[in-house]
């Protein structure tokens, strides 16, 4: 069994190694977590995003997006969020819980500067996102430095779950137990 496994932890750690280290290309492009939010109908809406940061030291992770996306409309009015990672080469799921803030624009000076020309095409589709349009090309992108949002995300809770021959383990940290952890059956 690897060492890791034999504590909450080892299991803590191997889970924060793999959030915050989501960004560097190991075996292909950056890992995609699924981010899931409350709609206006009460019903569970999930998308794809890209973890941009992730501090262990605070529980925060980040992720960024157009600031006219129905996401951001829908979480401020119910901030609350999953988050699921599934690290395919480490059989490892991680979910997490928190609630997210939202931060635009003007108040990220230096993350429009750090961005590259091609990536700035993704924060300002004209007509907004999620708009019908007449046609699959009716639609431009005109990059806003007023169109990035950031999504802060405050963990509350990460559930972490390792898949192994001999016996599956899954542990739960929260930020109530100061991440101390606890086993729970798989
Ligand atoms: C591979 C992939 C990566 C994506 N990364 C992001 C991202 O980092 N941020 C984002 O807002 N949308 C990202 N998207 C687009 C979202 O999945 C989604 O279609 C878009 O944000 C609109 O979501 P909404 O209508 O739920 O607000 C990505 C889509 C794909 C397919």
């Amino acid at each position: 069994m690897a060492d890791w496994r034999s504590t909450l932890d080892g299991v803590l750690n191997k889970a924060w190694c793999e959030l915050e280290d989501f960004q560097s290309p190991r075996s292909g492009p950056p890992g995609l977590a699924t981010l899931a939010t409350t709609g206006p109908d009460g019903a569970p809406e999930l998308r794809s995003v890209v973890l941009r940061s992730a501090s262990r030291a605070s529980a925060v992770v980040e992720t960024l997006t157009d600031a006219a996306t129905p996401k951001v409309a829908q979480l401020r009015l119910a901030p609350q969020i999953g988050l699921l990672v599934w690290c395919p080469e480490l059989l490892l799921q991680i979910r997490l819980r928190g609630e997210a803030t939202v931060i635009t624009g003007k108040d990220l000076p230096d993350e429009w500067a750090a961005l590259p020309k091609e990536a700035r095409q993704n924060y300002g589709v004209t007509p907004d996102p999620g708009t019908p349009i007449a046609a699959s090309d009716a639609y431009q992108r005109v990059p806003e430095r007023n169109r990035l949002a950031c999504l802060r995300v405050t963990l509350r809770q990460i559930d972490v779950v390792h898949l192994d021959p001999k016996h599956d383990i899954r542990a739960l940290y929260t930020r109530a137990d100061a991440w101390r952890g606890q086993w729970l059956a798989p």
